[in-house]
C-alpha cells in the first residue's frame, strides 16, 4: 500500500516566499497548504479557500512565527572519514594550508582515512553532519566526492551521499570531484590520472546514476586550467553540468573558465578579478560564496562582492562543510559569516541559500514558496527573516518539512 500522501496546512505564519526578483516576498498572517508533497495554495489565512477545510483539523497554528522555503546547502564535502583537528592546531601555530598540503596533509590526509573506512562506517561518520544541517533547516544538500580518489572509493562516497538523502528524507545532489587532489599512486603521472578520471570513472559512475554534476579544484595545489578543461569537456560530452572551485587561493582565471563551460556555479572566488566577474555575469553562472573556509583559513582577500552585485551575478551561500578548511555544520552560521565577513545583507544571505542555491543546482521547482513547488518548508523560532542571519549557533528551527513530510 502507498504511504499516505504528504499533506498539511500551516496557519497564521509570517511567510518569506522569496517570490519575485528581489525582496523577501512577505505575506503577513499567511497560510500554506500542501498535498502530495507540493504546495497547493498559499496566501492570507483569512482567504484560505473552503477546498482546504479538510486539512484544518490537523492544521498547525504558527502564531506569527516565520516560515521560509527549506534551505539549500549547494556546496559540501560532508562524506569523509576522520577529522583534521591537528591541522587546525598547526595553522594556529602559523603553518599555512598550502604548506600542510605539500607535506602530505590536507586533502590527502582525509583520503587516507576515507580509503581505510568501509561504506557502512563512512555512512555512520557522515550522517550526523547531514543531520546537523537538516536540524538547522536544510532540505536540499549537495555532496561532493573527492576523498577516495580511486574509482571504487569515489563510487562508495557517492552511494553514501545518496543513502544520506534516503535515510534523512531530504534531497541530496551528488557531484563527482575526481580532480580534487592527485592521489599518491599517480604522483609523476598527472596526465594519466586526469585521463583515467575523464575516460573511465566519469562514464562508469554516470552510468550507475551516481553523478548529478562534475566539479574540479582548479588551484596551484590542485589542478591546472588545462586539466580542468579536459574534465569539463568530458562532463559536457555526457550532458552533465559542471561547477568549479575557482580562484580560492590564487587567480588562475577559474571564474572565466567556469563561465566558458556554462558552469552552474563558480565557487569561492576570493581572488577573482573584474574579467572573471564579467564572464560570470555574461554566462549566468552563480557565484557560490563560502565564508566558512575564508574564516577558518583566516583569509584576508574578500570575494569581489560589490562587483558581483553591480554586475547582477546571483550570489549563493554554502557551508563548504569539509574536514580541512570549513568544519562548519550550520548553514545559518554561513549566512551570518556571509553578512559579517563579506558584507551581504540578510536578504542577500537568505536568497543565497534558497533561490540562488536552487539555481546553482539547476533545481527550478524549489527555493521559493509558490503553488506547485516542492513543499520544502521551515517554521522558525523567529519573527523576522533577518534573524536567520543574526543569531549565531543554537537551534532556531521549530519544524522542518521536506517534500511535504516532517523531517525535523
Ligand atoms: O572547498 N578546496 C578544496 N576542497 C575543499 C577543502 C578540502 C580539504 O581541505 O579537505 C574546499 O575548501
Ligand atoms: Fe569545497
Amino acid at each position: 500500500m502507498n504511504p499516505p500522501a504528504a499533506q498539511g496546512l500551516i496557519l497564521h505564519a509570517r511567510m518569506a516566499t522569496l517570490a519575485g526578483d528581489d525582496g523577501y516576498g512577505l505575506i503577513e498572517d499567511g497560510a500554506i497548504a500542501w498535498r502530495e508533497g507540493r504546495i497547493a495554495w498559499l496566501g492570507s489565512t483569512a482567504e484560505l479557500p473552503r477546498a482546504f477545510d479538510a486539512l484544518r483539523a490537523t492544521a498547525l497554528d504558527a502564531h506569527g512565527a516565520l516560515l521560509t522555503p527549506g534551505l539549500i546547502d549547494a556546496h559540501t564535502h560532508l562524506v569523509f572519514a576522520g577529522e583534521r583537528a591537528h591541522e587546525f592546531e598547526q595553522r594556529l601555530e602559523g603553518i599555512g594550508y598550502e604548506a600542510i598540503a605539500h607535506a602530505g596533509g590536507g586533502i590527502l590526509a582525509t583520503v587516507r582515512a576515507t580509503r581505510a573506512a568501509d561504506e557502512a562506517s563512512l555512512l555512520t561518520a557522515s550522517l550526523p553532519r547531514a543531520l546537523a544541517l537538516l536540524a538547522d533547516g536544510v532540505t536540499t544538500l549537495e555532496i561532493k566526492s573527492g576523498y577516495a580518489l580511486d574509482s571504487e572509493g569515489e563510487a562508495s562516497m557517492l552511494r553514501v551521499a545518496r543513502r544520506i538523502g534516503s535515510e534523512l528524507g531530504i534531497d541530496v545532489r551528488t557531484t563527482l570531484l575526481g580532480l580534487h587532489a592527485l592521489p599518491p599512486e599517480f604522483s609523476d603521472q598527472r596526465a594519466d590520472y586526469v585521463r583515467e578520471v575523464c575516460t573511465q570513472w566519469l562514464p562508469r559512475l554516470h552510468a550507475e546514476g551516481l553523478v548529478d554534476a562534475v566539479d574540479a579544484f582548479c588551484e596551484g595545489i590542485g589542478f591546472s586550467a588545462t586539466e580542468t578543461r579536459q574534465m569539463f569537456g568530458a562532463a559536457r560530452a555526457l550532458g552533465l553540468p559542471v561547477k568549479l572551485h575557482a580562484d580560492q587561493l590564487s587567480n588562475l582565471q577559474g571564474a572565466a573558465l567556469a563561465a566558458e563551460f556554462g558552469a552552474l556555479s563558480a565557487d569561492h572566488l576570493e581572488c577573482t578579478d573584474a574579467r572573471g566577474v564579467a564572464a560570470l555575469a555574461a554566462a549566468g553562472t552563480v557565484a557560490m560564496l563560502l565564508p566558512g573556509s575564508f574564516y577558518a583559513l583566516r583569509e584576508t582577500r574578500l570575494p569581489p562582492i560589490a562587483a558581483l552585485r553591480a554586475a547582477r551575478v546571483p550570489m549563493a551561500v554554502a557551508t563548504d562543510l569539509n574536514p580541512g578548511t570549513s568544519p562548519l555544520r550550520s548553514l545559518r552560521v554561513a549566512m551570518n559569516m556571509a553578512c559579517t565577513l563579506f558584507g551581504l545583507t540578510p536578504l542577500e544571505a537568505l536568497r543565497g541559500v534558497t533561490v540562488h542555491a536552487a539555481r546553482a543546482l539547476a533545481l527550478t521547482g524549489r527555493g521559493r514558496l509558490a503553488t506547485g513547488l516542492r513543499a520544502d518548508l521551515v517554521l522558525w523560532d523567529a519573527a523576522t527573516p533577518a534573524e536567520l542571519s543574526y543569531w549565531i549557533g543554537g537551534t532556531l528551527t521549530r519544524m522542518v518539512i521536506a517534500g511535504g513530510t516532517r523531517v525535523a
